[in-house]
């Protein structure tokens, strides 16, 4: 018998055929179109979603064009400290309408911020010059910071904010 191949007996000529078709297969993969969006990872990403996933431009507010992010429509919130917008949506327990920090959505938090407060009277009115901040002392600026640093590893940056007359 030896190692000749002989393809005369239908096993071996089976056998040919099926490696001949393997090979085949791993040459020409066959490309198969899904015919439905997958809901899981199976092979590979052979296919695209339907329309592209959300994603955060950066921009810049006025403290006029931030307060409508306030959540009360129940729609993004947004937040500033110390001129950073930081998207809050996440955080919705705490800045949504009826959340412990509400009064912050929307607004620039930086002097509650500092002061620890959220007293109404720590919230410059939005149509005022930006508070410039000058007078806090610089523990309240370093615990300022404290929540900029907070706010950064926890929320997404999307934008700054300048004077009304600004854009
Ligand atoms: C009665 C006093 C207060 C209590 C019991 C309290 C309680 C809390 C609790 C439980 C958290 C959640 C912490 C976490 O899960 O990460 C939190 C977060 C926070 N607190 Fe207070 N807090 C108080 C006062 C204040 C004041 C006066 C401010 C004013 C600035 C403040 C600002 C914040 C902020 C900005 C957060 C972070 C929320 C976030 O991660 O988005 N809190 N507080």
């Amino acid at each position: 018998m030896g190692l000749s191949l002989d393809l005369g007996t239908p096993v071996n000529t089976a056998l040919m055929l099926y490696i001949l078709y393997s090979v085949q297969r791993i040459i020409f993969p066959p490309i198969s179109k899904p015919t439905s969006i997958p809901t899981e990872f199976k092979a590979g990403y052979s296919w695209m979603p339907k329309s592209h996933p959300p994603t955060v431009l950066f921009k810049t507010f006025t403290p006029k064009t931030l307060e409508p992010f306030n959540g009360k429509d129940g729609g993004r919130i947004l937040l500033a400290i110390n001129g950073i917008v930081f998207d809050v949506t996440a955080g919705r327990n705490f800045y949504g309408p009826n959340g412990m920090y509400g009064n912050f959505a929307g607004r620039d938090a930086s002097r509650g911020m500092a002061k620890q407060s959220f007293d109404l009277e720590m919230l410059t009115p939005v149509d005022q010059p930006l508070d410039k901040l000058e007078d806090l002392k610089p523990d309240e600026i370093e615990n300022m910071k404290g929540w900029i640093e907070h706010f950064s590893n926890k929320y997404i940056i999307c934008g700054k904010l300048v004077e009304n007359d600004a854009i």
